[in-house]
């Protein structure tokens, strides 16, 4: 099939903020340990941090990470974490029913971030604790010193502040299986009051208040409604969190995924636009799609569950999913449609970075490798500089059963002004045959076509494992240049395609 797509780099929808190709460390299943820390790894550094994991995260080109959950920091205590190794306790995690041996914490976070050049976004713990304890936090954390915490945490060896500028407000606090799990307006209130006090210790922070867990739940829209009726003026973001999963071998809905997660954005922006237009605000509040991914949860919900008052284990193998090709497909076009919204979403975490629904897998004593979704984010990271730019897209579409009538392409430009470089991100979701695209891009003048890789696959099923760890990843595929400047690329079956051109 032929398709058509018109790029200028006037149709701005904004600028793009390098937060958005964040991630998230959570401290879950093999994560952190035997995943970013292994200090018997052949590869460990001094301080026992896996410099082949550091490698593969820093070619990721991740830019915040946000830590330490999830659903674990309904339970986590922060001290815990911070002073002499040998005496923090080991602690159990109710969110994953494990042993957390706190072995990893602030300290050593910051320091690995240090070495993959990224940034801390802190969630605190708003489920089982409350504003005294975030805080304290923030004390520990951002105050020079002078004051009994920010002493304590010189003691522990870190003169300088750590600087966390972004501060996460609890973690899915919707969600019925969250510790502490609170009505809109029970969390409203308490995240406004901790926010009011966050500030007044340091008001140079940014605030995300938490979202819905997912846009379907059944208090979806109404929980935003209320919760920023209560924060609206203490908070910068709203979060989003969505997973999908190809669901009764449904590939066609499957692949339409980033369908629903653009009216899920949309419809939160119009929610906070509400809130915003009723209480006559002059400010906006933008999102924080701080988890997102594809991600096979029924499985998690039958395989993974550990049970028994006996059975804590320490870093079980949790939420390893194996992505294939048609996984990253839908994961590219994830990025697409945050890209496409980037004039409201300014920050974003892929959830997550290592071994748990991970771009990144290791074995332990062993390799360190790429799966499938490693390589659109490692792309996108790259290529998309400067602002992102609405594209006219004329494509066939076909039926779906999730979400009916949708397009066989979707596709978002981005235009860096101070290079002159611009990128075409590209998903062709027809499952049997390529698809033509020919793009007018005479409104940039004479561009080359610098390079085009693309994701896909004769068996859009084929995954990289431990056995075969580089069985997938991107090729680079022909494009034309017609006379008149247009650029003619033909996008295979299920695949994900970045143009880069100056
Ligand atoms: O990312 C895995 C889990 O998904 C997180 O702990 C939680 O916030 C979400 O439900």
């Amino acid at each position: 099939s032929k398709a058509h797509l018109t790029l200028d780099p006037a149709f701005v929808v904004g600028p793009i903020n390098r937060n958005l190709f964040g991630s998230f460390v959570e401290h879950l299943g093999r994560c952190v340990y035997d995943g970013l820390y292994e200090p018997g790894h052949p590869s460990a550094d001094e301080e026992g941090f896996r410099t082949d994991v550091i490698e593969l995260v820093k070619e990721l080109g991740v830019s915040t990470v946000r830590y330490p959950g999830g659903n674990f920091v309904s339970g986590f205590r922060w001290e815990d974490s911070v002073g002499p190794r040998e005496q923090r306790p080991r602690r159990l995690d109710l969110a994953w029913h494990s042993t957390e041996t706190n072995e990893i914490g602030l300290h050593e976070f910051a320091s690995w971030l240090s070495k993959i050049n990224s940034e801390l976004m802190l969630a605190v713990n708003l489920g089982t604790r409350g504003t005294l304890e975030a805080l304290d936090l923030l004390e520990y954390a951002n105050i020079p010193g002078g004051s009994a915490l920010s002493e304590q945490r010189i003691a522990n060896g870190r003169t300088d502040p750590f600087g966390i500028k972004i501060w996460c407000l609890g973690n899915e606090m919707d969600g019925p299986w969250q510790l502490g799990h609170r009505s809109a307006e029970d969390y409203g209130k308490l995240a406004s009051q901790t926010a009011k006090a966050l500030r007044q210790l340091d008001p140079s922070i940014e605030l995300v208040v938490c979202g819905s867990s997912s846009a379907h739940m059944p208090t979806f829209g109404s929980w935003e409604r209320e919760v920023l009726s209560h924060t609206y003026d203490d908070v910068d973001y709203i979060s989003c969190h969505a997973y999908y999963q190809e669901r009764d071998g449904d590939l066609g809905s499957f692949l339409a995924s980033a369908v629903d997660m653009d009216h899920f954005i949309e419809t939160v922006v119009a929610t906070a636009d509400h809130v915003k237009a009723v209480r006559n605000s002059k400010k906006t509040i933008n999102i924080s799609f701080d988890e997102w991914n594809v991600w096979y949860i029924s499985r998690y919900q039958d395989v993974d569950k550990i049970e028994g008052l006996d059975n804590w284990p320490v870093a079980p193998r949790l939420l390893e999913d194996v992505y294939s090709v048609a996984d990253a497909v839908v994961f590219g076009n994830l990025m697409i449609s945050l890209l496409k919204h980037a004039d409201r979403v300014t920050s974003a975490s892929l959830a997550q970075l290592i071994n748990v629904i991970a771009p990144i897998m290791t074995e332990p004593g062993g390799p360190a490798w790429r799966q499938s979704t490693f390589f659109p984010f490692a792309l996108t990271s790259q290529l998309a500089r400067g602002n992102a730019l609405e594209v006219k897209l004329d494509a066939p579409t076909y039926a779906t059963e999730a979400y009916g009538e949708v397009s066989q392409l979707d596709a978002v430009a981005t235009h860096d002004a101070e290079t002159g470089r611009t990128a075409v991100f590209l998903v062709n979701r027809n499952q049997s045959e390529p698809t033509e695209v020919t793009i007018d891009a005479r409104t940039l003048g004479a561009v080359r076509v610098l390079d085009a890789q693309s994701l896909s696959d004769n068996d859009p099923y084929a995954k990289n494992t431990a056995a075969e760890q580089e069985r997938v990843g991107t090729k680079s595929i022909d494009t034309l240049t017609g006379d008149d400047g247009s650029i003619v690329v033909t996008l295979p079956p299920v695949s994900w395609t970045a143009l880069s051109l100056g």
